[in-house]
């Protein structure tokens, strides 16, 4: 992995997950209840670059345990349409506040570059850990665009997470060179771009089949 780059741990228990995502013969329902387990793979390991406050409690033993507990603002901002799947996952991870911001970025397709047609952020964004939601990576174009609007608004790259489920390599260097103190955290690294942009070995169409569209 390139820079500040993290691969989820490529055990039984997200492979299995993700040979069920990857089957061409999977059904919506599979897919989504397979998708929950990898999204809450990858929020819980996002989470983990967000800081924490000390906090002691005691048990019902009587004993002090010196715990710890999520204060950290965190906004999670969805690359429509297929972003806002991760949602739920950061909604049930998180304990401390969390907001959502969206950005919508659509293909010219003439001139194949992204363009930004819509972007909502949360007033508590600038304090924010920022986990900008994208489950699939296929040229980086389109992230690219939603992490300069994120920049744009004043967020530095150290609190900027890109969270998702493949990323080509293509992808991910695209990101380690334009971002390079940002990190990205993925489930999975693919080698190939089909001509029509889908990712190979990939899932096929995320949004169409995680909306049953
Ligand atoms: N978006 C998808 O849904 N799938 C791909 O393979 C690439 C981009």
């Amino acid at each position: 992995m390139h820079g500040t780059h993290v691969l989820l741990p490529q055990n039984n228990h997200l492979l299995s997950a993700m040979t069920i995502l990857r089957d061409q013969n999977t059904d919506n329902k599979d897919f989504v209840t397979a998708f929950g387990k990898v999204a809450a793979e990858l929020i819980a390991r996002a989470l983990d670059h967000v800081p924490v406050e000390f906090r002691e409690i005691t048990t019902p033993t009587g004993a002090k345990y010196q715990g710890v507990r999520h204060a950290t603002k965190v906004c999670g901002v969805s690359v429509l349409r297929a972003g806002a799947s991760l949602e739920d996952a950061l909604r049930i991870a998180y304990d401390g506040p969390v907001s959502f911001g969206k950005v919508l970025i659509q293909r010219d397709e003439k001139t194949c570059l992204p363009v930004h047609l819509y972007s909502k952020f949360p007033s508590s964004f600038l304090e924010s850990f920022v986990l900008i939601l994208e489950p699939m990576l296929a040229t980086g174009g389109s992230v690219s665009r939603a992490i300069e609007l994120v920049l744009e608004q004043g967020v530095p790259q150290e609190k900027i997470l890109v969270v998702n489920v493949i990323a080509s390599e293509q992808a991910a260097s695209l990101l380690s060179e334009k971002f390079p103190r940002l990190s990205l955290v993925t489930a999975a690294i693919d080698l190939n771009l089909s001509p029509e942009r889908y990712i190979q070995p990939g899932l096929g169409d995320f949004g169409d089949r995680f909306y049953g569209t």
